[in-house]
């Protein structure tokens, strides 16, 4: 069996570090299926893959195509036709790319991929969406989704919030609700520790003091304002220290924080309290284990927020945000404690009960990394996937050319095609 995997970012988002979980688990369970990874951005994601034992190819994005988004933002028609013609000539190259490879299924996460792969042409193979976020909010994604439903076999979703928001879209599609889940190795509670104080450049906190992370995207609705507003609110004696964990890592054009904005809101939020940022860090199980309390913060309904199982998974006191997919994956008072969505105030109560009550973190930490072992292992991952592939594979012939031949007549085409004018 051939599988290719279509992602569009090579840094490592929610949806990166879940198909990272998914490669390794098939790996594993399956080590003599060919499996294929096609990028549309380099970044550490080809790596990690390569290590796994992946094929990767990565065939950047045009920059326009790069940029789109579903922000609102109007394009000049010029751009958009530039972006149209570039988005074409993309297609038509990915196209030939999978007729060289004959993958049997393809597997896509994240939008533009799901779209891409299914107006690519000659697409033999049966097509899987892997939808990691709410459909319905997004104007333009939604519409094309609706146009494109039909070359879709299946789709697998992080949640049944996400899966009731495309069933609505697509009523006949067929949908697996597969939560994710991450290596319980990796994400233990003892293991390597960051100084957070270093990398975010300011002196180390003094002993006892509580650090409170939000770990999370740039995007603007992954609540960057209410945690900062949160430690604004805390009494000013807490001791407690803040760090902003992550960077504005999505191309897409107008969806994020810089750091510069979230740098001044932290002035304004919080004026007295001073907050770490520390920039994107790969390594997330260290990062979670550098922190007492990890907070999630979204203020949109969160389609399922990696970070919680992460920190659950890593023994820390965990404290999210209560809508959307999120609120599927912990039970409060026994793993995690909740706020409403976007209720700084509510927030702030949390993290000082939790700074103050040292049983209360432990008691957490230890019911999160029980969950964690009892349903988010990524070996369950393979299991669940390969039974969905088996159903939407017709009786696989599957064709068996070797990677390698694959591979090197992929790099004479690209190689041609920088030699024409
Ligand atoms: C997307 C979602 C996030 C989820 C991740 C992995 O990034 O926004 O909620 O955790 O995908 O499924």
């Amino acid at each position: 069996m051939r599988i290719v995997y279509l992602n569009p970012c090579g840094k490592l988002g929610g949806a990166e570090t879940s198909l990272r979980e998914i490669l390794a688990s098939m790996r594993a369970a399956e080590p003599g299926w060919d499996l294929w990874l096609i990028l549309g951005e380099d970044g550490p994601l080809a790596d990690i893959a390569r290590d796994l034992g992946v094929q990767v190819v990565v065939k950047p994005f045009p920059p326009s195509l790069a940029r789109l988004g579903d922000s609102g933002r109007e394009e000049h028609s010029w751009a958009l036709l530039k972006t149209v013609t570039d988005t074409a000539k993309y297609i038509r190259s990915l196209g030939r790319l999978l007729t060289e490879i004959r993958p049997d299924l393809i597997h896509t996460n994240g939008f533009k991929m799901h779209l891409l792969g299914a107006w690519t042409r000659r697409r033999k193979a049966p097509l899987v969406w892997h939808i990691h976020d709410y459909v319905q909010s997004r104007r333009l994604v939604s519409r094309l989704l609706r146009l494109s439903g039909r070359s879709c076999s299946a789709a697998v979703v992080n949640s049944k919030s996400v899966g009731s928001d495309l069933k609505s879209l697509l009523p006949g599609l067929r949908v697996t609700p597969i939560y994710n889940a991450i290596d319980l190795q990796r994400f233990s509670p003892g293991g390597k520790k960051l100084d957070l104080d270093e990398l975010a450049g300011l002196p180390s906190a003094a002993p006892g003091t509580i650090r409170v992370g939000l770990v999370a995207t740039f995007a603007r609705w992954k609540g960057h304002a209410v945690f900062l507003e949160a430690l604004g609110r805390l009494p000013s004696d807490a001791p407690v220290r803040g760090y902003v964990i992550g960077g504005p890592i999505y191309q897409t054009r107008g969806s994020q924080w810089s750091v510069q904005e979230l740098q001044g809101k932290a002035k304004q939020l919080s004026p007295t309290r001073e907050i770490g940022f520390t920039g994107f860090l790969e390594d997330s199980a260290s990062v979670m284990r550098s922190l007492d309390i990890v907070v999630h913060a979204s203020t949109e309904p969160e389609p399922f927020g990696m970070v919680i199982i992460e920190g659950m998974a890593c023994g820390r006191a965990v404290v999210a945000s209560q809508a959307g997919g999120a609120a599927e994956i912990f039970t409060d008072g026994e793993n995690a404690l909740s706020h409403p969505a976007g209720d700084a105030a509510r927030l702030s109560e949390q993290i000082l009960r939790l700074a103050r009550d040292k049983g209360l973190r432990m008691k957490l930490g230890e019911g999160g990394r029980r969950t964690a072992e009892r349903l988010y292992d990524s070996k369950r991952l393979a299991k669940e996937l390969v039974e969905l592939y088996r159903q939407v594979v017709p009786d696989s012939k599957a064709q068996f050319k070797t990677a390698a031949a694959v591979l090197s007549a992929h790099r004479e085409t690209a190689k041609n095609s920088r030699r024409v004018p």
